[in-house]
């Protein structure tokens, strides 16, 4: 049975609620003439005539990509007002203070921070970097595919180990599989789609070995949403010198997935044998940085947008709960759940309403995954499940 759906497909059977095939990160239009950079087919979503033809109401509820609607912050929206008149010039210093920024509250040099539009262009130029020669990349499945069928495209094999009962990854199953053909381990974590965490001190123990043999990949896209970001983070493990990169995002709990801005922490070495593969800091518009200058660790604001998203969960649940339905328990902005139908039809049907939600498939079920909006977009979800459930 297939596990996942792949994002692309996804993408296609999506493109009626934005309307628009170029809306979410990672979606490009044209592929470039690099031999290195990726393939048309790859970096390419195509979608169907009939798709926009669909007759489907406008969106009440935009639930399918784990986007933070009480973002971006107030103070972010008027840094970027401030700086369009100075936009003519390139963000050097800028960007330049948002590195040491982030270099300094980490307690690393800033050499040690690389810059980007968003976490993706991190996530492709380490798929380019670590399968160019083929390996094999070890991840979870499932898990966040981007960087997996990057790497698949540009010839490394992937090697997709089950998640465990608790739909957590399987670190130990995952360790068994490394091998000296191994040239990554993608680890997400809290894992996307199941908004589960691992116990922080197994995650360090499995970093401290297994990066003995290869390099790691971890994904913190959604580390702001734990209690303990700083303790649950892999970062202290990096800095011992250990051979991991760590990605992060604005994207998610700051609000800035349209304004693109995220980036890597790891040694000065992988900065640089990263470089060459990604655009960097040379992908963030003034407008964004000066917004993320401004919001870098704005405590009032990340608080209260958690305090927010938290709220819209428990409403989440407290439906679910009413109508019979369980869940995996979610540890970021998004709940998954299992459908007791097709879990493409339950998309459609959804989306018929107004509510756009993201199918899966894996261990044996048909899921659902929500994202945590605003409490009308929860509400309006609520009531177009009422009706299909
Ligand atoms: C786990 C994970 N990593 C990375 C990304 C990429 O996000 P961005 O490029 O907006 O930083 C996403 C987006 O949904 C994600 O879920």
């Amino acid at each position: 049975m297939r596990s996942t759906m792949s994002r692309r497909n996804w993408l296609k059977t999506s493109a009626l609620l934005t309307g628009g095939a170029s809306l979410l990160p990672g979606a490009f239009t044209t592929a470039s003439a690099n031999p290195l950079m990726l393939s048309s087919d790859t970096n390419t979503f195509h979608f169907r005539e009939e798709e926009f033809a669909l007759d489907v109401p406008k969106l009440k509820a935009r639930l399918f990509a784990n986007e933070n609607p009480f973002g971006p912050s107030e103070k972010a929206k008027k840094a970027i007002q401030e700086a369009l008149s100075t936009s003519y010039q390139y963000p050097f210093m800028m960007l330049r203070e948002l590195g040491q920024k982030i270099a300094d509250y980490e307690g690393v040099k800033a050499e040690q921070i690389m810059l980007s539009s968003g976490s993706s262009p991190i996530l492709h130029g380490a798929a380019l970097l670590f399968s160019r020669n083929g390996g094999n990349v070890i991840s979870a499945d499932p898990t966040y595919d981007d960087l997996l069928e990057k790497a698949e495209a540009i010839g490394a094999q992937v090697i997709k180990v089950p998640l465990t009962k608790e739909y957590k990854l399987d670190l130990d199953e995952m360790e068994k599989r490394v091998n000296d053909k191994t040239s990554l381990v993608y680890i997400c974590n809290p894992n996307n789609p199941t908004a589960t965490v691992v116990d922080t001190a197994r995650l360090k123990a499995f970093c401290e070995r297994v990066s003995q043999k290869t390099t790691i990949f971890i994904d913190e896209a959604y580390i702001d949403y734990l209690d303990n970001p700083r303790e649950s983070s892999m970062m202290e493990t990096m800095k011992k010198g250990k051979n991991i990169i760590i990605a992060r995002t604005f994207s998610k709990l700051y609000g800035f997935a349209g304004l693109r801005v995220g980036y890597a922490v790891t040694s000065e070495d992988l900065v640089k044998k990263l470089s060459p593969y990604t655009v960097s800091w040379a992908g963030i518009s003034a407008t964004s940085g000066s917004a993320a200058l401004v919001s870098y660790n704005d405590k009032e604001f990340l608080a209260d947008a958690l305090k927010k998203t938290i709220a819209s969960k428990e409403y989440l649940y407290s439906v679910l709960k009413k109508e019979g339905y369980e869940y995996i328990p979610s540890s970021a902005n998004f709940v998954m759940f299992p459908v007791n139908m097709d879990a493409e039809r339950f998309t459609d049907e959804m989306m018929k309403r107004g509510v756009g939600v993201r199918p899966w498939q894996f261990a044996g079920k048909q899921w659902c995954r929500v994202s945590i909006g605003r409490m009308d977009e929860m509400q309006a979800f609520a009531e177009a499940f009422k009706q299909i459930s």
